[in-house]
């Protein structure tokens, strides 16, 4: 299992907050609003999504209260638990289904979906290639992406503390300055690399990149959360941008379209 993976697992309390959020009991993610707002004139009654590193499917809940036409909703994440509390979630919606699967190898024939989404997954993986080019493999007619894109490639990746380890007292890093056991990335692509890498998918009609200033900036942050249910790793808005941690984020939403093909 990759580490990113392993972190996920870890991570119960993500699970517990997402969870929350499909169900209606906290608010609805100011990223899963918006990505429902980008699928005005996309998503259509009778359309298959699939969203990728879907959590508990927490986005659906804005897809649905976006659009109340009939479509159909498949979530993929790779954490167990987090697919568990999806089923529990969604029990009552019969055209929402998920399941266990990994980014790096979806187990669904080309083209199934009509949109696929994206959101927040790929900053945090160790390579980007191979993930983008199995989500454009299952896309039929939208990719949609939210991660961070930039003017320059930055590599950052996070390195746990020994007590965030469960007690492990190793050092942390080796003596070469590698992370002894980290793979988790909070990376920021550059546009240029990002069409470069989209100009090698087959059938692409249009890629665009849109800076995401959907949200409100009272929303987000610590201070709405009471003390004792506050989630750890909150997003806080600095200057109108998020901040993650140190983080300045430019979170973007990348969206590739594929030409229309006869046979399809
Ligand atoms: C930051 S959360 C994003 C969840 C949701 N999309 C959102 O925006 O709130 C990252 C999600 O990606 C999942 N994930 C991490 N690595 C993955 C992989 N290799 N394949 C599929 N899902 C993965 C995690 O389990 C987690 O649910």
């Amino acid at each position: 299992m990759p580490y990113s993976a392993k972190f996920w697992s870890a991570a119960p309390t993500y699970g517990e907050v997402f969870y929350a959020r499909a169900v209606g009991k906290a608010p609805e993610m100011e990223s899963s609003k918006a990505t429902a707002r980008q699928l005005k004139g996309v998503i259509v009654p009778g359309s298959h999504v699939l969203d990728v590193g879907c959590g508990t499917g927490h986005y659906l809940r804005s897809l649905r209260r976006e659009y109340t036409f009939p479509f159909s909703y498949e979530g993929a994440d790779i954490t167990p638990y987090y697919i568990r509390l999806a089923k529990k979630a969604y029990a009552h919606d019969s055209n929402a289904h998920f399941r266990v699967a990994s980014i790096d190898d979806l187990p669904f024939k080309p083209r199934t979906f009509d949109i696929v989404l994206c959101c927040n997954v790929l900053l945090h993986l160790p390579d980007i290639v191979k993930p983008i080019r199995e989500l454009w493999r299952v896309t039929r007619r939208t990719m949609l992406i939210r991660t961070h894109i930039g003017t320059t490639n930055f590599r950052i990746q996070q390195v746990p503390e020994p007590a965030v380890l469960k007690g492990k007292k190793d050092p942390v890093f080796r003596t070469n300055g590698e992370p002894i056991r980290s793979n988790f990335f909070h990376n920021i692509y550059s546009e240029r690399y990002m069409r470069w890498l989209c100009g090698t998918l087959p059938d692409v009609a249009d890629v665009s990149i849109e800076q995401d200033k959907d949200f409100d900036p009272h929303a987000l942050g610590s201070a709405q959360w009471p003390e004792e249910k506050k989630p750890g790793d909150l997003t806080e808005v600095w200057n109108g941008m998020q901040v993650h941690h140190y983080i300045l984020q430019p979170w973007c939403f990348l969206r590739v379209t594929r030409k229309k093909d006869k046979a399809h």
